[in-house]
């Protein structure tokens, strides 16, 4: 498995050279270790849970023109190229595939303790002073404003309408951010996303207090 790993690892460092920096390797390196501490305290296939860490952003659609097939298409062809076994290539793949958030209204299609952590690793990074960092990161990536009050959060979206929303970045905070922790998968993902959940609150209360030069 070492060995697998290691060039997994490999692949992927070699893909996202030049990743906008909140999709980079080092996003992929957190979730991985997100993922290794999450499993610790559940009965799982690891092998499936590292190369779904490691290989579920390849190509994220946001960068592919929202093509959500590039990405599974990626990993497949990569895992078939070092001889990975079929059932371990087509669960990696699923869990690719319903890994994403895109707007919280959309229904799995696979269901595995192995995407249950894969998620819960994913969804930690999004949170917290990272994900706070990575949002504003990604906003200006795609000169998006960061906060007009006259422009509310809309909730419920379409996976459609979620892909080609261009609000200002503090409406993710209520459009995706803040509702993560009430759907984390494991024990583990819960408490460490209660946590960052706080932090983020805290971070929003100092935000609108210093907006109205209150402090
Ligand atoms: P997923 O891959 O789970 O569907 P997203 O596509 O929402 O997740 O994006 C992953 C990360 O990219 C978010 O957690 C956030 O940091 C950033 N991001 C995506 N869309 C936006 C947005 N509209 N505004 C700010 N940040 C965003
Ligand atoms: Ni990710």
């Amino acid at each position: 498995m070492e060995n697998v790993i290691d060039r997994t690892v490999a692949f992927v460092k070699q893909e996202l050279e030049g990743a906008e920096a909140g999709h980079d390797w080092f996003h992929i390196e957190r979730v991985w270790k997100n993922s290794l501490l999450i499993a610790q305290t559940e009965e799982c296939n690891l092998e499936v849970v590292q190369l779904a860490a490691l290989l579920h952003d390849i190509a994220d659609s946001k960068f592919h023109g929202g093509d959500d097939t590039v990405g599974p298409r990626k990993a497949r062809e990569f895992m078939e190229s070092i001889g990975l076994d079929p059932a371990t290539i087509d669960h990696v793949v699923a869990i690719i595939e319903n890994i994403s958030f895109k707007g919280g209204n959309t229904n799995r299609t696979h269901q595995s303790i192995e995407l249950d952590i894969a998620q819960d690793a994913d969804r930690l990074d999004a949170i917290g002073a990272i994900g706070i960092i990575r949002a504003f990161h990604y906003g200006g990536f795609k000169n998006r404003t960061i906060y007009d009050p006259s422009i509310s959060p809309k909730m419920g979206m379409s996976p459609a309408e979620y892909k080609k929303s261009d609000a200002p970045t503090i409406n993710h905070f209520y459009e995706k951010l803040l509702l993560l922790k009430d759907r984390m998968n494991t024990e583990t993902g819960k408490r460490i996303a209660s946590e960052r959940h706080q932090f983020m609150e805290r971070f929003l209360a100092q935000f609108y207090s210093e907006w109205e030069g209150l402090a």
